[in-house]
């Protein structure tokens, strides 16, 4: 147990943060959580509006650096969890320089608010496989020491982000982690991911209340795992002996089109009847395929994945069904 010890989660609103409090509350966690203001005030914190007042939620911007120093000045956390980020990678092709500003400049804020208001805590940040981009080991996987080569402002923006960590970690002996996060879902995720995308489309031909999925590239392969495994490797990262980088993923691989054929033959659905590709929705750069090695984080942190993509995709087949009452 972590009886007392003050977590401060950016992005505690998101999959990622929501289920992260949970973890961290039921370990004895006081969870204090950075919202950013929407003008739908339900949508602010619909994710952890049932945690009620076991988290303390903060406004706050990272790229607003007087909130961030009036927010860890106020908690003083033992723990500090970066997940905020424009988290959608096509829709950073729309909004590349927001993208940029958020997920890189925005790290940088936050780090220094760090530095100067609280250097004894340890600090994660969410960097991603999408720094990986177009590179492969000879083996067919991506690991910590895969060379970068993004093909998306958010992969650039990520990109930097990491380094940022890693040169504070050197330069000021700052406690600065990065977790190399691969896809990773959930029956909270938003619905303009893939996974979540073909699930409630799936779910909404069932019931009849619309016929066709439109999809960009199908035969993009991706390493999917549990959101709610991967906030588990976050905390353990954390509280290692040292600060270090780590890759966090399943090892195994599937492209779009079979996902899809799963989520669709679950449902009893045909998908080659319902499932048309849309040029449109083909990104200016495509990232073909992500497969990571967790080796390390397995034999360092101890840390195993429990679910598998059928148990995940299930997970959120359930979910959605008793969304939508189907
Ligand atoms: N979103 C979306 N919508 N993706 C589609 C679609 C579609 O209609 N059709 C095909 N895809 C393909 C995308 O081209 C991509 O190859 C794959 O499905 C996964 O897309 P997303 O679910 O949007 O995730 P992502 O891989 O781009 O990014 C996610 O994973 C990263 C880690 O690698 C996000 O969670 C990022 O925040 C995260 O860093």
């Amino acid at each position: 147990m972590r009886q007392g010890r003050k977590a401060l989660i950016t992005g505690i609103a998101g999959q990622d943060g929501s289920y992260l409090a949970e973890h961290l509350l039921s370990m004895g966690y006081c969870v204090h959580g950075i919202i950013r203001r929407q003008s739908v005030a339900e949508n602010q914190n619909s994710r952890v509006w049932h945690l009620g007042s076991k988290v303390t939620l903060h406004y706050g911007d990272l790229l607003d650096p007087f909130s961030l120093r009036r927010v860890m000045a106020a908690v003083l956390p033992d723990e500090i969890y970066n997940l905020a980020s424009q988290s959608h990678v096509r829709i950073s092709f729309d909004v590349p320089a927001y993208t940029i500003q958020t997920n890189a400049l925005g790290v940088f804020n936050i780090l220094e608010t760090y530095r100067e208001v609280c250097p004894s805590a340890h600090f994660y940040q969410a960097s991603s496989s999408e720094m990986f981009g177009t590179s492969v080991d000879a083996d067919g996987r991506q690991r910590e020491t895969t060379p970068m080569h993004p093909t998306s402002p958010y992969g650039c923006a990520k990109v930097l982000g990491f380094n940022i960590v890693r040169h504070y970690r050197a330069a000021y002996g700052l406690f600065a982690s990065n977790g190399i996060l691969f896809n990773h879902e959930s029956r909270r995720r938003g619905s303009n991911f893939v996974t979540q995308k073909v699930v409630k489309s799936a779910v909404e031909i069932l019931r009849g209340v619309c016929d066709v999925l439109e999809l960009g590239n199908m035969d993009a392969q991706r390493d999917w795992g549990h959101s709610q495994d991967y906030v588990r490797a976050m905390h353990l990262i954390l509280n290692h002996t040292e600060p270090d980088d780590f890759v966090v993923a399943t090892g195994e691989t599937h492209s779009v089109r079979e996902m899809v054929e799963y989520v669709f033959g679950k449902l009893g659905l045909n998908s080659d009847e319902h499932v048309r590709q849309d040029p449109r929705l083909i990104r200016p750069q495509e990232l073909p395929y992500l497969c990571g090695d967790s080796t390390k984080a397995q034999e360092v942190l101890g840390w195993r994945p429990q679910y598998t993509f059928k148990t995940l995709l299930d997970d959120m087949i359930e979910g959605e069904r008793a969304r939508q009452g189907a």
